[in-house]
């Protein structure tokens, strides 16, 4: 029986991508291994979203170098083009994201048609309880310091249709928890569905669940959203919605199209509706260009909001994007302070 082993890094996505990449790998009857040692294919589904994680990507080339076996290896999930290339000599395969139904034609170097549908893939699930349900893929928003629209190109809406089937089957096998994934789940829109409409269509889905949706843009959180989920009696009260900044300036350089005003008065209109909502935020320090009194209006707005749970990330330039052309001139050291202090507070 062949073996495979899969690495992921982390976000939501990345977890989901694992999952549909798993049942591709099943249905050429590989078996799962926990143990990277005896697997027959090494499947690596990275991200970008910071050098840190491209440099894991050398580091596992580095490993499989030294292994005496000589297992088969395909790299695909959040890649970027140029990185692409530098991976061509470490994996056997690098494979888009969206072609990843492919992988058995690929292998098998057959020309067997297949449909290059990211969505149609029936997952293998990695928890029990709760799943994660791609709604869309790809960004249009280019906030000037991130890769996704880079990664992973352009929004694609997945029809409702499917989202609700699979949801029904999850529910019918006992899943607890649905979470609604996307970069940008609020600007979602297939035929004459948009978000609001489809969390609805999903929250009426019968059977005893919690519904979660992420990541949110405030820009797109819109009034008819905030009234759809009051109207979602399944709908989690935890609601991640990242404000990236506390400062208007630094924000208008992120191309984050919102004030801080805008943010708050935003919160609090969600709150208004939906008293029982704890939100959380992601957060980047460092930013090129932060002074220390456009840092300590990012330390100001998290005391004033009170997030239950903060994401915070030291700035990492990245190859292509606008920001990168920005001088990366906030010190190493200097960040990781500022990213202590912002812990030190959401955590006491
Ligand atoms: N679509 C989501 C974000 C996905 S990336 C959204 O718009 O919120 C997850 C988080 O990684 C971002 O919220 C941001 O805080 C962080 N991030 C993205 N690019 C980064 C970079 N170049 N350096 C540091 N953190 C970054
Ligand atoms: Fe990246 Fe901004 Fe898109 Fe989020 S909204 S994935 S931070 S470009
Ligand atoms: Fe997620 Fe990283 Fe891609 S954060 S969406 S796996 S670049």
């Amino acid at each position: 029986m062949k073996k495979y082993h899969v690495i992921i890094f982390g976000c939501q996505m990345n977890i989901s991508d694992a999952e549909r990449v798993s049942a591709v790998l099943e249905s050429m009857k590989y078996k799962n291994t926990t143990n990277i040692n005896g697997a027959d294919l090494i499947a690596v589904v990275m991200c970008s979203i910071r050098q840190s994680a491209v440099d894991r990507v050398y580091g596992i080339i580095e490993k499989l170098k030294k292994s005496n076996k000589k297992p088969l290896t395909i790299l695909t999930g959040c890649v970027l083009k140029k990185d692409k290339r530098a991976f061509t000599d470490g994996f056997d395969y690098v494979i888009d994201i969206k072609d990843i139904k492919k992988i058995p034609a690929i292998i098998k170097k057959s020309k067997t048609k297949t449909t290059d549908d990211y969505f149609d893939i029936t997952p293998k699930y990695a928890s029990r309880n709760s799943a994660y349900i791609p709604i869309m893929t790809g960004c249009n928003n280019f906030c000037s310091y991130c890769v996704v629209p880079y990664t992973r190109g352009r929004e694609i809406s997945r029809q409702a249709e499917e989202i609700v089937t699979e949801t029904k089957n999850l529910v019918k096998t006992g899943y607890k928890e649905i979470w609604l994934l996307g970069q940008n789940v609020n600007s979602y829109k297939n035929k004459q569905i948009n978000f609001p409409k489809l969390l609805k269509i999903v929250n009426d889905v019968p059977g005893d669940f919690k519904l979660n949706f992420t990541s949110s843009h405030p820009k797109d959180f819109s009034d008819e959203l905030i009234d759809a989920m009051t109207k979602c009696d399944k709908l989690s009260m935890d609601l991640n919605l990242p404000i990236q900044s506390g400062d208007d300036e630094i924000l208008k350089k992120m191309n984050r199209p919102y004030t801080v005003t805008q943010y708050k008065n935003l919160v609090k209109k969600i709150r208004k509706a939906l008293p029982k909502i704890r939100l959380s935020t992601d957060i980047i320090v460092g930013f090129p260009g932060e002074t220390r009194k456009q840092f300590n209006n990012t330390l100001k707005i998290l005391k004033e909001i009170g997030y239950g749970v903060a994401f915070i990330n030291k700035y990492s330039a990245r190859a292509g994007t606008a920001a990168a052309k920005m001088k990366d001139d906030v010190p190493w050291v200097e960040k990781k302070r500022r990213e202590k202090i912002l812990i030190e507070l959401t955590n006491g």
